[in-house]
This record gives structure tokens, C-alpha cells and sequence, in this order.
């Protein structure tokens, strides 16, 4: 019998649906590898820049009902430094790197940098929340993040996703810009933009004052977002915001995910949600009858 989590994303075959989340373990080849031994079908790399970047004082970070607040500020080595890492040896998944840039042209040279040294896929960031000139500032125009994708596409044979702010009236002209340009597959969500303040001080408590919310607070809004896309576009979606359990995960996919990305669990649940959510998402799988994962994505729009 076939294995009955493997998914597919534009050609990149996943042997289960769970992802590593674009964040902190993503920078190191020793992180990535407990990841990817872990369970994750997947992992993604913590968004690159071309050149190595600091990132914000801390606070960067604060726990609050529900997830947690970030805002690290893109701290990073740069593509050339981590890819040196990981070109030690092969990881035991397949690698995606996320990377950030300030203009189209900069993202080509991005992509063909990442690609020429080889990785199984990109995820262009034009969706974090507090970074100026970069993130969300240019990834809330249809007409920068066509511009952005076109340029990349012309330099990367390999797979290409774009992942997407909520922070928008209308996240599904984002996704079809970025079909139309030529992305091969969709992550939503990133962070959802907030704030918490210290009442004793009356400060906000992240240096940057504005981060990004994720957890299971924005879970109901990356599923939103999920569903509206998988209506607009062709391309695979991969689920990102909230998921902690296996029944986020097959909530994501049943709205139209093909895979899903974890992040924030990992600090509360540890590296053992992959596995348990890859479980989880089985035994719903086996009690229900269907004979691959791939069957229900999207499934609540056909009930
Ligand atoms: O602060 C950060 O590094 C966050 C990045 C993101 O949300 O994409």
C-alpha cells in the first residue's frame, strides 16, 4: 500500500503534509535536521536576505493569550553564509528557503542565488508585518507582488511559492496576482499585525512596538484565507497560522491546503507535533475511509 500522507506540492512530492514554519530553527543545518527527523514532510528556512541583517533590540518577542508576538526584524547571516552551512551534506528533507528583498530585481538575484546552490524549493516573504521597505509594505499591491514574482520566475526553475500578509481587505487578489505571474504555490498565512503593552510602564513591550501575531488566536483567520484562495486559484496552498493539533491540520486541509506549516506549537508542544500531528491526520484518514490525504484537500467546498 502507497503511503497515504505523501502530498505533492507543484511537483515537490512531501512525504506527509507537515511543514517546518519560515522562523528561528530554520537557520541552522543541525536545527533543520531534528526537524526534518522529527517527522516534518518538509522545512523551511528563516527568511534570507543577500546581505547578513541584525534585526531589531530585543524585546523581540512576548507570549500572549494565544500565540506569540514577534518582531525580530529579518535577522539573518545572509543566502551565502547559510547556504554554505547547509551545503555540508544533504538535509533528509526536502529544503525550502524563505527570502526577503526590498525590490523585484533584488529578489531575482535572491532567488538565483538561493537555487544556483541548490535547494528543492524558494518561498518569497513579501508578508512580514513591521519591516520597512520590505515585507508586507510591498506585498500588500497586486501589481508589486506580479512584478516581484515575474522577476524571480525568470531566474529559478525550481518551485516557487509566495507567502502572503493577511493584513489586507482582500488577501485573494494577492494570490491571484501571484498565480498569474507564475508562483507555483501559495503559503497563507503570515502573522496577523498587533501590539501588546506593558501596563506597569504604559510601554509596548516589543522594541519594534508593532510585531506579528501567530498561534492558534489566528487560526480561524489563516483557515479563512485558505478557503477564499483555494476558490481563486490553481495552484497549491499551503496552510500556515495555528496549527497545534492534528485537527487544525486537517481543518487547513479540508479547507484546501496541500500541506501546512508549524511554527509557534514547537515552543509549547516541542519537535514531537510533527509526528503527532502526521499521526493524527492518518487515523482521520483510516476512520473515514479515504485512501490519501490528497482526497480531502479542499473537501469542504465540495460538501
Ligand atoms: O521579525 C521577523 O523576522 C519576522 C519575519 C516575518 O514575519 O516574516
Amino acid at each position: 500500500m502507497g503511503n497515504i500522507l505523501e502530498t505533492d506540492l507543484a511537483g515537490l512530492k512531501l512525504d506527509n503534509p507537515t511543514m517546518l514554519a519560515a522562523g528561528v530553527l530554520g537557520l541552522s543545518r543541525k536545527s533543520l535536521m531534528r526537524v526534518g527527523n522529527a517527522g516534518a514532510g518538509a522545512v523551511v528556512s528563516k527568511s534570507l536576505g543577500i546581505e547578513p541583517r541584525h534585526g531589531y533590540e530585543n524585546p523581540t518577542l512576548v507570549q500572549v493569550e494565544g500565540g506569540i508576538l514577534n518582531a525580530m526584524g529579518l535577522p539573518n547571516p545572509g543566502i551565502r553564509t547559510f547556504m554554505q552551512e547547509i551545503a555540508e551534506s544533504r538535509l533528509n528533507v526536502p529544503l525550502i528557503v524563505s527570502l526577503y528583498a526590498f525590490s523585484p530585481r533584488e529578489f531575482a538575484t535572491a532567488a538565483h542565488k538561493a537555487s544556483a546552490m541548490g535547494v528543492d524549493g524558494l518561498e518569497l516573504n513579501v508578508s512580514c508585518p513591521h519591516t520597512i521597505g520590505t515585507g508586507q509594505e510591498i506585498g500588500r499591491d497586486p501589481e508589486r507582488i506580479k512584478n516581484i514574482v515575474e522577476s524571480a520566475r525568470k531566474v529559478v526553475d525550481v518551485p516557487l511559492f509566495v507567502k502572503l500578509t493577511p493584513n489586507v481587505t482582500d488577501i485573494v487578489e494577492l494570490a491571484e496576482a501571484a498565480e498569474r505571474a507564475g508562483a507555483d504555490g501559495i503559503t497563507a498565512i503570515n502573522t496577523v499585525k498587533a501590539m501588546a503593552i506593558d501596563i506597569e510602564t504604559s510601554k509596548p513591550i516589543l522594541s519594534n512596538r508593532i510585531g506579528g501575531l501567530s498561534g492558534s488566536a489566528i487560526r480561524p483567520i489563516a483557515v479563512r484565507c485558505v478557503y477564499e484562495i483555494y476558490q481563486a486559484v490553481k495552484i497549491p496552498i499551503i496552510g500556515c497560522g495555528g496549527v497545534d493539533s492534528w485537527q487544525a491540520a486537517v481543518q487547513f486541509i479540508q479547507a484546501g491546503a496541500s500541506a501546512v506549516q508549524i511554527g509557534t506549537a514547537i515552543a509549547t508542544k516541542g519537535l514531537s507535533i510533527f509526528r503527532n500531528v502526521n499521526e493524527g491526520v492518518e487515523g482521520f484518514l483510516n476512520r473515514k475511509g479515504y485512501g490519501s490525504v490528497k482526497e480531502i484537500v479542499g473537501l469542504s467546498h465540495r460538501s
